[in-house]
């Protein structure tokens, strides 16, 4: 009965996001969240990706193209740090989703790191439009995963709640570093 935090972070994308809307996916990774938010926004909406390994974005480029999604995907292989470079006007994003650590069945040893996630994080902020939300899976159990999230903790849980309502999820008795979900919805 109890949702797993990522299956609780795509209730709230299928709250969030509408037909039409501008998405990003800050961490392409296999796709799965890429393709869900191409599945929601339709057609005339628009999800840009964002990867820095060549693997993850050409299997998710394949998976977007059998999906029948490809007019509304926009993969780049770069950094979330370049969101800040993509020409939105602020207030115009519905969703932005995070899942932090490394691909699965990929290379473990290429990992999201503190600084250029914070940094993505920041240009993010403005972009999101009122109710829209900003989800961050966070995967911890790797080298270097606890300094990132707690330097994500100490961002968000700052956030003014006169404009951000935060709320981290997950379960809180399980081993081995279980993931947990932050959500910063705008008001
Ligand atoms: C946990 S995986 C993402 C899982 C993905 N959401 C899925 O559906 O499979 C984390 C991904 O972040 C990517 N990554 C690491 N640093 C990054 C950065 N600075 N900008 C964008 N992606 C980055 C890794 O290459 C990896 O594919």
């Amino acid at each position: 009965m109890l949702e797993t935090a990522l299956h609780y972070s795509h209730y709230l994308l299928d709250k969030a996001v509408k037909t039409g809307d501008i998405t990003i996916d800050a961490t392409v990774g296999n796709g799965h969240d890429t393709l869900k938010l191409a599945h929601l926004v339709g057609s005339t909406g628009r999800v840009i990706g964002f990867d820095i390994q060549e693997q993850a974005i050409q299997t998710t480029l394949e998976k977007v193209i059998a999906d029948g999604f490809k007019s509304q995907v926009d993969l780049h292989l770069s950094g979330h740090e370049e969101i800040g470079s993509l020409s939105l006007e602020d207030e115009s994003v519905s969703a932005v989703v995070f899942n932090l650590g490394y691909l699965p069945r990929g290379d473990k040893s290429i990992v999201t790191t503190p600084a250029t996630t914070l940094e993505a994080i920041q240009h993010s902020l403005p972009l999101l439009k009122k109710d829209g939300v900003l989800l961050i899976m966070v995967y911890y159990g790797h080298e270097g995963g606890r300094n990132e999230k707690d330097a994500v903790l100490s961002l968000v849980e700052t956030l003014p709640q006169k404009d951000y309502n935060v709320l981290r999820y997950g379960f809180i008795n399980q081993v081995n570093s279980p993931p947990f979900l932050l959500a910063v919805e705008k008001k």
